[in-house]
């Protein structure tokens, strides 16, 4: 049985990671319509993975016999000034989901909520490598700055990570 504060807490999560899904496919529209395709492909993986964040949650409610109760979505930033304002505010999206992950982990602690917990263990890793993927990418705009051929160098970079499993390719990439 699942106590009802942490059903209302994995609700509003569920919100909180399809909106996210949807801030990024908007991020990946905005790069689209401004020719730079790699980003646009590395930001559609991107909402992919958290449209499985949200099913994660969605399916964790089915599973203790609880209905996921869904929210209303608002509309994301659609207009950005730069690349780097791009990425500067999916940071910060990362970041806000990164408290409300320790948040939520605190709750089913005190609620001695052990099936949750589990669960979150794998969301906090992850928000660790989210946060770094998205931070990887700031370091690089910075460094591109103005430079127009290092921005289109570093697009076809980002257009190598492959839908679902982008991170994978990434991480065998790194151990070559
Ligand atoms: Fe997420
Ligand atoms: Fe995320």
């Amino acid at each position: 049985m699942i106590k009802q504060n942490i059903e209302e807490e994995i609700n509003n999560q569920i919100q909180e990671e399809f909106q996210s899904a949807y801030a990024y496919l908007a991020m990946s529209a905005w790069f689209e319509e401004n020719n730079l395709g790699g980003f646009a492909s590395w930001l559609k993986a991107q909402w992919q993975e958290e449209i499985e964040h949200g099913m994660k949650f969605y399916n964790h409610l089915i599973q203790r016999d609880a209905q996921p109760i869904l929210q209303d979505i608002d509309k994301p930033k659609v207009q950005f000034d730069s690349p780097l304002e791009a990425f500067e505010f999916a940071l910060e999206q990362e970041q806000h989901i990164t408290k409300r992950i320790n948040k939520m982990y605190n709750l089913a602690q005190e609620e001695d909520d052990y099936p949750l917990k589990n669960l979150l263990l794998w969301f906090i890793d992850e928000q660790v490598e989210e946060e770094e993927m998205v931070q990887d990418v700031i370091d690089k705009l910075k460094l591109v700055g103005e430079d127009g051929s290092g921005l289109y160098l570093l697009d076809r970079e980002m257009g190598e990570r492959q839908g679902q499993n982008g991170k994978e390719a990434e991480q065998s990439e790194d151990q070559k």
